[in-house]
């Protein structure tokens, strides 16, 4: 049956401008990061899109290697691209991101211009593209010059292949840098991608979240929910269908006793708050200045109902603030910590 979008779609969302960008995305994005490989029905991936569209949702996040395998999620979402948004191109952000490995042999993965391009081109290829709105270096390269892999997103952005250049997981100073790069390339950088949520605060420990509102840079964090950790979904253990029983990317272990004794008192402030957990967890993310949206993913329609419900309620008091601080403290769950750390 053809799909027609929910008419009342742009009301039921906030949308932010991106930095200091002409660009506006909406509080809550969707990430086809995992539930978009050949592990998932092709009807779900689709419910999971028209869901988030038909809720203001209108930014979609992807990289060249998800899936699994590595490029069926931008194939699944080329699919429902064409079968679905077909009319709604112009509605949509688009992203995809290339740095890590991706194919065999020496230009495979990390930053060189030969590897961003050519994974630039599959990834269109893939979605059945001309273009995507923004197109990412995934991860710092301590071993290639900033200067090769900017001057890369300044001609993926040149050459029509993207809209918009952005990083991912850079800390503060290797940003700093990138984006002077990108400004006198004549490219600025839209949007910086890291890792954030209430277990894990890189981003304001580093000073990134500071930097990027003091150069205008938007930003997207992603993993908001800490992989599902932020939800209700844990507290009584782990369920059978869940992230965390997959052996995917959330592993067991890092669901400690402590954590969860943690996530039990900022559940008890999110429903004292009239939202779910899932819900302040994203609020939280984008209280202050220096995040832009947050990035989740979703396994069924459902949790984009609720994570799109978070701008219901996106307000803090400082009480609030002070008490989800006491509890909001950091776990050993950033995956990505090595391209924050790395310096060269
Ligand atoms: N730049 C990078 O290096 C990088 C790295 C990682 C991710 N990302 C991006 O960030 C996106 C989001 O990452 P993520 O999926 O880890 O984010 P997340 O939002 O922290 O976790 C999503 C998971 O949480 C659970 N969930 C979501 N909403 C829920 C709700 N309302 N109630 C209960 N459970 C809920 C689901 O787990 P179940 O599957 O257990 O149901 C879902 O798969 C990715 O898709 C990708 O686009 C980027």
């Amino acid at each position: 049956m053809t799909y027609v979008p929910a008419a009342d779609r742009y009301e039921k969302m906030v949308y932010r401008r991106c930095g200091k960008s002409g660009v506006k995305l909406p509080a809550v994005s969707l990430g086809l990061w995992h539930n978009f490989g050949h592990d998932t029905p092709h009807d779900t991936k689709v419910d999971i899109c028209r869901t988030a569209f038909d809720h203001g949702i209108t930014h979609f996040d992807l990289a060249n290697n998800y899936g699994p395998p590595a490029g069926a999620a931008e194939h699944a979402f080329g699919s429902i691209l064409a079968s679905d948004f077909k009319n709604h191109r112009d509605e949509l952000m688009i992203s995809s991101k290339a740095g890590y490995e991706m194919w065999d042999g020496p230009y495979g993965e990390w930053g060189s211009r030969k590897y961003l391009v050519s994974s630039c081109d599959q990834s269109l290829k893939r979605m059945g593209l001309d273009y995507v709105d923004i197109f990412y270096s995934h991860r710092f390269d301590p071993d290639t010059p900033l200067e090769e892999t900017m001057g890369a997103l300044d001609y993926i952005v040149r050459s029509g292949r993207a809209l918009y250049a952005g990083i991912s997981s850079y800390n503060a100073e290797r940003t700093r840098e990138a984006v002077a790069i990108l400004k006198d390339l004549g490219t600025p950088c839209l949007i910086h991608q890291p890792s954030y949520n209430m277990l894990n605060r890189w981003v304001e420990r580093d000073g990134l979240k500071d930097t990027l509102n003091e150069l205008g840079v938007g930003s997207i964090a992603f993993t908001p929910l800490a992989q599902g950790m932020l939800t209700k979904k844990y507290l009584g253990g782990i369920p059978e269908g869940s992230r965390a029983s997959q052996g995917k990317s959330l592993f067991p272990s890092m669901i400690s006793d402590h954590a969860i004794k943690n996530i039990k008192k900022l559940n008890e402030i999110a429903e004292s708050r009239g939202q779910t957990l899932a819900q302040m967890a994203i609020a939280w993310v984008l209280r202050g200045g220096g995040i832009t949206t947050a990035l989740i993913g979703a396994s069924k329609p459902s949790q984009v109902i609720d994570c799109a419900g978070a701008v219901g309620n996106l307000a803090f008091t400082s009480d609030e603030l002070a008490l989800i601080d006491t509890y909001a403290n950091e776990e050993e769950i950033n995956l990505w910590a090595t391209s924050s750390e790395t310096t060269n």
